[in-house]
């Protein structure tokens, strides 16, 4: 990680998973880390951990669905840390439902953690990033973001939202010397899988935490992995509708 000109960062979903091994990557390498997330003892393990390697961590305990919570603490951290540099949403979260029997209270949440949630945390930095001419802006959607999803709709709905958000951001705030990544993750496994079994080329938290790292530094606008599953994604987003749909319907 040579050569990166990171200080700080705050990185949402950090309690455990993906957003917690991600933070304990950029603290290694010498960023103070602001972790958020609801649950204050995990974010506290977490923070420990980094401190006992001799790196920097915040704790920011937060709902980020509560949009005015989130952005008073993004702007909270960005004054007492000097500036952010690097904004991760990677706070989500996915209930696997098919369509006949999907329940409003699940959509709610995943609409408030995933688009509400995300859109919130990343909106509240840019501010201070145009501010200074420079800041990277970084969403953690998914490999559902390519198409909508059997028993996944809303899921993928609101990952397409968020992908399709950061396109639009990366147009406008280029020019403002902003950089935005766009990470579509496969399986992995965490909380958000239990329960299922062998899934297809599933990585552990800290591979994709390590995937995420080298795409910030890449500084890429967008980054799918695993590659075999990125490109079949990619093939499916290409299929005509009609093929995805009976394809999808038979075969998911
Ligand atoms: N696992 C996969 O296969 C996979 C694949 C593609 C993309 N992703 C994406 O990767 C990201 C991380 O997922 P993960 O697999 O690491 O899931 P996870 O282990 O379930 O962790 C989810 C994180 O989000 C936080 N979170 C949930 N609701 C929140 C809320 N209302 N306010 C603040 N924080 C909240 C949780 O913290 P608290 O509960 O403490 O609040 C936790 O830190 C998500 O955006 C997910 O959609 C995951």
């Amino acid at each position: 990680m040579a050569g990166h000109d990171l200080r700080t960062a705050f990185v949402t979903g950090a309690s455990v998973g993906i957003g917690a091994e991600l933070a304990k990557l950029l603290a290694r390498q010498g960023l103070h880390v602001a972790i958020a997330a609801r649950r204050e003892p995990e974010l506290a393990a977490v923070a420990a951990a980094i401190r006992a390697e001799g790196g920097h961590a915040t704790i920011v305990p937060v709902d980020v669905s509560d949009a005015a919570a989130i952005t008073a603490a993004v702007q909270r951290i960005d004054g007492e840390l000097g500036g952010l540099d690097l904004v991760v949403a990677n706070a989500g979260v996915a209930t696997q439902r098919h369509s006949a029997k999907l329940q409003w209270d699940d959509c709610a949440t995943m609409l408030g953690v995933n688009v509400i949630g995300a859109t919130a945390t990343l909106v509240a930095a840019i501010p201070g990033m145009v501010a200074r001419g420079r800041g990277h802006l970084v969403g953690v959607s998914s490999i559902a973001a390519y198409r909508g999803l059997p028993k996944l709709a809303v899921y993928s709905a609101s990952k397409a939202y968020l992908s399709a958000m950061l396109e639009g951001m990366r147009v406008d705030l280029g020019p403002k010397g902003i950089c935005v990544t766009d990470v579509r993750p496969g399986y992995v496994r965490t909380a958000m899988n239990e329960g299922a079994g062998k899934l297809p080329m599933e990585l552990q938290p800290v591979e994709a935490a390590q995937e995420i790292v080298d795409a910030i530094l890449a500084r890429k606008a967008v980054h799918a992995f695993p590659m075999p599953v990125a490109a079949a994604m990619r093939s499916a987003a290409a299929l005509p509708r009609g093929l995805w749909t009976a394809f999808a319907r038979k075969v998911m």
